[in-house]
């Protein structure tokens, strides 16, 4: 047994197992990535740090990892989303080192962070950038043995451009989240679905008939919006970008500033990226009993110091459910105090999309090993091929044929002399 982790309670390791099991059903596509590795190993004796969101899905992608020969270190990427079971099992049953603990405060997930570092890797693997930031500024010395990093979000990626445009990286970076395999799915389909399995599950609130609010319409937040309209809410949308927010008046949805919306809300999420999409001046007109989530990566989407300003009160009438009290009496509850709610109160996206993200994340490393020394220091999206790949396989899996160009086609396709 390894002797360096730090994890809730290794005695929950069993149930972990069960989890992991449960959700490798759903993740064909990583396992046929895991058996050629087995046969391959093209990560040999290769030192890997991922600072993700310590779930069974991640528990499926550090296996696979391992399976080609890594030599793994798991922390965790936030401090509410970790799987205390999954995080055990990981360590008892996989010997991998994992350093995650549900409810983590600031130090714990910092010194979390650090143990990652001493592992010396030669990838890092970020959902957030919050690994691959503290590397740059506290432990330059890993820089000259590092291959690259890949990133899971789009917040990480925002972060790593930044970081780019600047030349502050010093790696290359390959952003998993450009994949179309990875945002057309996860992004959508995933937030969508577990950020409303995570309001439900912290609520027991009925959506149907309600006016549901969604900051953003990029592909996260695109979900959450067509998710909620399914479930019968009223949706609107609030968006700055005049692209989407057309997009978003065409499909259907009311288009409005937050704070109109707010005005009319039973439900508030935000999914953008950004901070403060949900501010004081929101707070002052939002009706009584307003619930109010975020479903981005980081916790700055709702102004909670404003909030907690602006309360005389408050209490916790659920488990995930903070009720802040204003001086006029109105209520206003803010869940997973703020922390990205499919992750804090559900547990994160369903198994069959991360089955996609968690192949291009394993395919980008085996690409990183495979471009050493032949990438520049910026970043760089996984080639073409990869989404093809993965999505042929995950087409396979599901049981669905699709049509193929007869050559008459292929050389239409090809030609520009035929027209009308
Ligand atoms: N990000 C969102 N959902 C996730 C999950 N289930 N596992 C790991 N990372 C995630």
């Amino acid at each position: 047994m390894i002797k360096s982790y730090d994890v809730k309670d290794i005695d929950l390791a069993d149930e972990g197992r069960r989890h992991i099991e449960w959700a490798e059903k759903e993740m064909p596509v990583l396992r046929l990535i895991r058996e050629r590795f087995q046969q391959e190993r093209p990560l040999e004796g290769l030192r890997i740090s991922a600072c993700l969101h310590v779930t069974s899905e991640t528990a499926s992608l550090a296996r696979t990892l391992v399976a080609g020969g890594a030599d793994v270190v798991v922390c965790a990427s936030n401090p509410l989303s970790t799987q205390d079971d999954v995080a055990a099992s990981l360590v008892a049953h996989e010997e991998i080192p994992v350093f995650a603990i549900k409810g983590e405060d600031n130090d714990t997930f910092h010194s979390h962070l650090e143990s990652a570092m001493d592992h010396n890797p030669q990838i890092t693997m970020d959902d957030g950038a919050d690994l691959v930031t503290a590397v740059l500024k506290q432990r330059p010395d890993l820089i000259e043995n590092m291959l690259g990093s890949t990133e899971e979000t789009t917040t990480g990626l925002i972060r790593l451009r930044a970081m780019a445009a600047e030349g502050v990286i010093k790696f290359p970076v390959i952003a998993v989240n450009d994949s179309d395999t990875k945002h057309l799915f996860d992004n959508r389909y995933g937030t969508g679905q577990s950020t409303i399995d995570g309001i439900i599950r912290a609520t027991n609130v009925l959506l149907a008939g309600k006016t549901f609010v969604v900051g953003g319409y990029g592909y996260c937040s695109r979900g959450i919006a067509e998710r909620a309209r399914g479930h019968g809410a009223n949706v609107i949308v609030s968006e700055i970008d005049p692209v989407r927010a057309l997009e978003a008046a065409m499909d259907g949805y009311r288009v409005m500033p937050m704070v109109e919306a707010a005005k009319v809300a039973d439900f508030i999420v935000s999914a953008t990226g950004n901070r403060d999409v949900i501010d004081a001046d929101d707070f002052a007109v939002m009706k009584d009993g307003c619930i109010i989530a975020n479903s981005g990566h980081f916790d700055v989407e709702i102004d909670i110091p404003a909030l907690e300003e602006m309360s005389v009160e408050k209490r916790q009438p659920r488990a995930s459910v903070d009720q802040y009290f204003l001086e006029d009496g109105r209520e206003i509850n803010l869940l997973g105090q703020g922390r990205l709610i499919n992750l804090a109160a559900a547990e994160g996206h369903p198994s069959a999309v991360m089955d996609m993200s968690f192949a291009n994340q394993a395919l980008a490393s085996e690409f990183l090993v495979q471009n050493k020394g032949k990438l520049a220091n910026e970043v760089h999206g996984l080639p073409k091929e990869v989404d093809r790949e993965i999505a042929t396989l995950k087409l396979e899996a599901m049981g669905i044929e699709i049509e193929h160009l007869t050559p008459e086609q292929a050389r239409y396709l090809a030609s520009w002399e035929e027209g009308t």
